[in-house]
């Protein structure tokens, strides 16, 4: 895999990030040990980590809006393989939230012999495309993704963050963690947010109101996320992530890529995912 020493760091074939990880914050995150009462969102990149980073506090204390008013996404529900974890995790209380683009062989044997829950947000992929094609243009730490048909080859090659979308998506399907894990879509967030934060508090057994519920939604809109700069990014300096370039919070919409893909393109891009999903037993469910 050719990769840019300069940007990325390359982990058992994934690229991270220089910025945010290091071979010490992976080691950490293999030697990190899970609590029966932790909760991980996990998340292919942008299908949707920094709305669990919001939603998922609020769910877990009922609905307390402290936290997201007060700290910042990342240490409020800090990424697993990355640098800050070792930073805040003495102070973290339990139940702790934490979020991950960990495929699920990455995860550390602590997980496997815990009883922590997993929530996973699944993207379709062709928005992702489009989402992190704009972030590369935002962040600096991040490689130039050359033009959009160039971006679209990258990612179905996997030579983008994290890797193949397929394989990450696989991983997570097809593990033997029934009871623990909860699938969930982007798309039916942006459809039902309430519905989407019930499923999140059945799951979690919390027997939470429908005022509970409704208050968390509202808090979570893609308006009052852009508007709180504990999650927006906003504190980010400039030089690290211009949003005079594109905001991180972008569109928050299902669809974009209509806007992006011809039609060659979304029949190429089709065609692959679906062929290495069916390979897998798995269908397409975006098609
Ligand atoms: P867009 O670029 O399509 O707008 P991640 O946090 O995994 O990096 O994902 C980022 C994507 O999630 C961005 O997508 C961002 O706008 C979207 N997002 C974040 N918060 C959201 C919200 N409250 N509602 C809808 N989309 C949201």
């Amino acid at each position: 895999m050719s990769l840019s020493k300069e940007f990325y760091i390359e982990y058992e074939g994934l690229l991270l990030p220089t910025e945010t990880h290091s071979l010490a914050s992976v080691k950490f995150a293999q030697e990190f040990h899970f609590k029966d009462d932790d909760v991980i969102a996990v998340t292919y990149p942008k299908s949707g980590t920094t709305w669990m980073q919001e939603i998922l506090p609020l769910v877990l204390n009922g609905g307390d809006l402290t936290p997201v008013q007060s700290t910042v996404n990342w240490d409020r529900v800090p990424w697993l393989e990355e640098t800050r974890l070792a930073e805040v995790v003495d102070k973290m209380k339990s139940p702790r939230a934490m979020v991950s683009h960990f495929p699920y062989n990455l995860m550390p044997s602590s997980f496997h012999s815990s009883k922590a829950k997993v929530i996973y947000v699944m993207r379709n992929p062709k928005d992702i495309l489009v989402s992190s094609f704009y972030f590369h243009q935002m962040a600096a730490f991040l490689e130039n993704p050359g033009t959009f048909d160039e971006f679209i080859d990258k990612f179905l090659e996997g030579r983008v963050l994290f890797g193949k979308w397929t394989d990450h998506v696989k991983s997570w399907k097809l593990a033997k963690i029934a009871d623990r894990i909860l699938f969930l879509t982007y798309e039916e967030m942006v459809q039902d947010l309430p519905a989407a934060i019930r499923r999140m508090s059945d799951f979690l057994c919390r027997n939470h109101s429908e005022d509970a519920i409704q208050k968390i939604a509202e808090h979570c809109t893609f308006k009052s996320m852009k508007a709180n700069t504990m999650s927006n990014f906003s504190l980010v300096p400039k030089q690290y992530m211009d949003s005079d370039k594109s905001p991180f919070l972008r569109k928050g919409v299902a669809g974009d890529w209509k806007n992006h893909f011809n039609s060659e393109q979304d029949a190429r891009f089709t065609s692959v995912i679906q062929k290495e999903l069916e390979a897998a037993g798995l269908s397409f469910p975006y098609n």
